[in-house]
């Protein structure tokens, strides 16, 4: 990497552009690397036509995610045909998993960027700004970004999202995040809350603390259920969530600091993969589909109204029919809220792909999602039926996509609800008795008590 040390550290006004694929964190991540390049002097600009640096947050976790940023790649080197001295970056899990082959000839790809690295963004940038391609994908065992103060993009202005860890040491068979994001490691606290303290006195209403595994954060003495306790103080009006957990992480002491603190929200993703314990074992998750169950039934003790969601994944290695039913009853027998489903993609490099053959045909894992995907509707509708007749606690998000008449807000457990404009904005909180359902949200009316 050559860096010229002659020229001024600032970005001089250049505008810069970034495009976010893939999950929650990547989300987060972004905002972080605004807030970096802000600090050398880049603009945001939300149009990218004046952008003069591009960087595109991207996603490894299944084949058709990269596929779809090949496909952005194509569109960016049209861009640069009209401009020349456009910077086109590639950052996060794509950029730590292809390395140097996202700068081979012919891509179009100036800077290439791992998620531990985007401190050094404004380098890379001007390392191709001199016409040397910028390439850094060290992955670290301490980067946090914890006193980086990300620049918030979603502007809804109500619910923000706060990375409080990053890495994975789960190392299920299947996935690529270990590899891409390296170790697990925790955020200080006192950073967190301090995030945390901020947004709210800004007028923000809900956080979500997030991690690849967010339960198994420690720092020092303060574990994932402290540091709920701690956000969950800072104001009864300031609502808590978290995302994603292991199910081999929930323990009674975080169920029970959820249970006592209204503000923290009533809704667990859990995800369980498969109902299968073969499966379940191939995929290293650590528990078995009893344990698992047990798990369901201590949430539901501690807290009888949690929704709780999941995600699954069809036709893994080996699944042999009777395993895919494993699956089907499993979520019967949880009745989940809603899930994230998707068809097993082999990642070059992780353990299942090194170890077990990728032999369910692509269209039998298709049927199988299907399967999975229909009995999910039938469960998200019975779940949301559930509701009609209830009077919950909504936080207003804005207008709904619908109507101008008509606002959204989310309730405790998650689930959006669409209701009448009255006078409410956005960080208002409204008691809303739920009136009819779709598979997909609730329509409410305001009640005053
Ligand atoms: N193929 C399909 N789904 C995957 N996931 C992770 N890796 C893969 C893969 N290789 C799913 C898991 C995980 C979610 C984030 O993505 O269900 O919980
Ligand atoms: Fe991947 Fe498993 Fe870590 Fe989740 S817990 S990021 S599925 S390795």
């Amino acid at each position: 990497m050559k860096i010229n040390s002659l020229r001024p550290l600032t970005g001089e006004g250049r505008k810069l552009f970034i495009e976010t694929y893939g999950c929650q964190m990547n989300a987060g991540d972004s905002e972080i690397v605004v807030s970096i390049m802000q600090q050398e002097g880049y603009r945001y600009t939300e149009n990218i036509d004046e952008a003069d640096i591009i960087l595109i947050n991207t996603c490894s976790i299944r084949d058709n995610a990269e596929q779809r940023i090949w496909g952005r790649l194509s569109a960016m080197r049209q861009l640069k045909r009209r401009k020349p001295s456009l910077i086109v970056g590639i950052i996060g899990c794509m950029a730590e998993r292809l390395k140097e082959q996202l700068i081979e000839k012919g891509t179009g790809v100036d800077i290439v960027a791992g998620p531990d690295s985007y401190r050094s963004l404004p380098e890379l940038v001007r390392t191709a700004e001199d016409g040397t391609k910028g390439i850094n994908v060290e992955l670290s065992k301490e980067e946090t970004y914890a006193e980086i103060a990300p620049v918030r993009l979603d502007r809804n202005g109500v619910s923000a999202f706060i990375a409080i860890m990053r890495g994975c040491n789960n190392y299920c068979a299947y996935c690529v995040v270990p590899y891409t994001r390296g170790i697990e490691r925790s955020r200080d606290p006192q950073t967190i809350v301090a995030e945390a303290r901020t947004l709210f006195e800004n007028g923000y209403r809900e956080v979500t603390l997030l991690g690849q595994n967010v339960n198994s954060y420690s720092f020092g003495e303060v574990g994932f259920p402290e540091l709920m306790a701690m956000v969950a103080e800072i104001s009864p009006l300031l609502r808590v969530r978290f995302a994603t957990s292991h199910p081999k992480d929930i323990s009674d002491r975080l169920l029970e600091v959820m249970a006592r603190y209204d503000n923290i929200c009533k809704a667990i993703h859990l995800p369980a993969q498969s109902g299968s314990n073969e499966m379940l074992g191939k995929m290293n998750r650590k528990y078995t589909r009893e344990w698992y169950l047990e798990r369901i039934a201590a949430i539901r003790r501690y807290m009888p109204d949690c929704a709780i969601s999941t995600d699954l994944i069809a036709g893994f290695c080996g699944e042999t029919l009777e395993d895919h039913q494993q699956t089907l009853s499993l979520m019967k027998e949880v009745g989940y809220a809603s899930a994230f489903m998707f068809k097993y993609s082999e990642r070059p490099g992780t353990f299942s792909a090194r170890h077990f053959e990728d032999d369910i045909a692509d269209d039998e894992k298709t049927r199988r999602l299907n399967e999975i995907i229909a009995l999910q509707n039938s469960l998200s509708v019975v779940s949301n039926e559930a509701e009609i007749g209830k009077v919950r606690q909504v936080l207003v998000e804005g207008t709904s996509k619908r109507s101008d008449e008509q606002m959204c807000g989310r309730t405790s457990q998650n689930k959006m609800v669409i209701f009448d404009r009255g006078d409410h904005k956005a960080g208002d909180y409204i008691t809303v008795k739920i009136t009819s359902c779709s598979s997909a949200t609730l329509f409410g009316e305001e009640i005053f008590e």
